[in-house]
């Protein structure tokens, strides 16, 4: 089988499970050959082996079943970084990049001292301490698996010595050095709705009925471990804004602004202390 039919039988049986199944299959390809998307697509008349067919199709078919191609190949990219993802972590989102542009934004590449309250994979905290070489920062996780996952994207991206992982309910958590600039992509989805999200953990996922549980104790603890005039940034479902702004000004954060997605919709708040 040459590479190009190879590549055609997997966009079509992928149709019906992706927006992009060109783009998917040769993703997939890429994958199991070893070689780069650019080097594939070079050379579509080439012969495959027929190991790498039988490996490919048996990928394909795994996609088919609704499995996130991430969880495939276990990289996703995000502020043009690789990120090593496995099931135990949500997968990171694009929109979540306008979180962490926020965030180098604010810190001017100044030296600050973050926290990253539900660090998941690390793509928060690990792509700012990428961007900003001065700044340090401590993740925290209730789940061991993910902060695995955290420590390990943070070798990978060779901020390992500006980061330290924390296994803790960010309720418990404690630090006698306070910090500069908080962030946090909390878990926002309304029960109602986390059935259609089939794959990642439900603890990354489940904000309570309307979807804004987390952020009355999130906010406070935000709060009492900012330094004055520390600034808190968290994303958020864009039709709980009103409500969320409500919780911000309760924990007594000033100067609360609404950030929008690339979509317009208002995504992330941010708060000083
Ligand atoms: C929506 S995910 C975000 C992951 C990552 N920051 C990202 O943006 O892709 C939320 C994360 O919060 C963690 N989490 C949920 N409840 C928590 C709690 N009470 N304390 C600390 N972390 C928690 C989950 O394990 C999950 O990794």
């Amino acid at each position: 089988m040459k590479i190009g039919e190879a590549i055609k039988a997997g966009k079509d049986i992928l149709k019906d499970v992706s927006d992009a199944p060109l783009l998917e299959a040769e993703v997939l390809f890429s994958f199991v050959s070893g070689k780069s998307k650019e080097f594939i697509m070079a050379r579509y008349d080439c012969s495959v082996p027929e190991g790498t067919v039988k490996k490919f199709f048996a990928l394909v078919q795994k996609r088919k079943k609704g499995i996130p191609l991430p969880y495939i190949t276990h990289f996703r990219e995000f502020m043009g970084l690789n990120f090593f993802v496995n099931r135990n972590v949500l997968i990171p989102r694009q929109e979540t990049e306008t979180l962490v542009e926020e965030a180098l934004r604010v810190s001017n590449n100044k030296e600050m001292h973050v926290l990253d309250m539900g660090t998941g994979s690390g793509c928060i905290l690990v792509s700012f301490l990428y961007y900003n070489k001065f700044s340090s920062g401590i993740g925290i996780d209730i789940s061991q698996r993910a902060i695995n996952v955290a420590l390990k994207n943070s070798e990978r991206l060779n901020v390992s010595k500006r980061v330290k992982f924390v296994v803790s309910d960010f309720r418990n958590f404690v630090s006698e050095k306070k910090f500069d600039m908080i962030f946090s992509n909390p878990p926002y989805v309304r029960s109602d709705e986390v059935s259609q999200v089939r794959y990642e953990p439900r603890v990354a996922l489940l904000g309570g009925k309307d979807g804004t549980e987390i952020y009355p104790e999130l906010t406070a603890k935000a709060f009492s471990l900012l330094k004055p005039g520390g600034m808190f940034i968290t994303e958020i479902d864009y039709r709980s804004a009103d409500k969320v702004v409500e919780i911000f000004e309760k924990a007594g954060f000033g100067r609360i602004r609404a950030i929008n997605d690339y979509t317009h919709r208002i995504r992330f708040l941010e708060g000083v202390k």
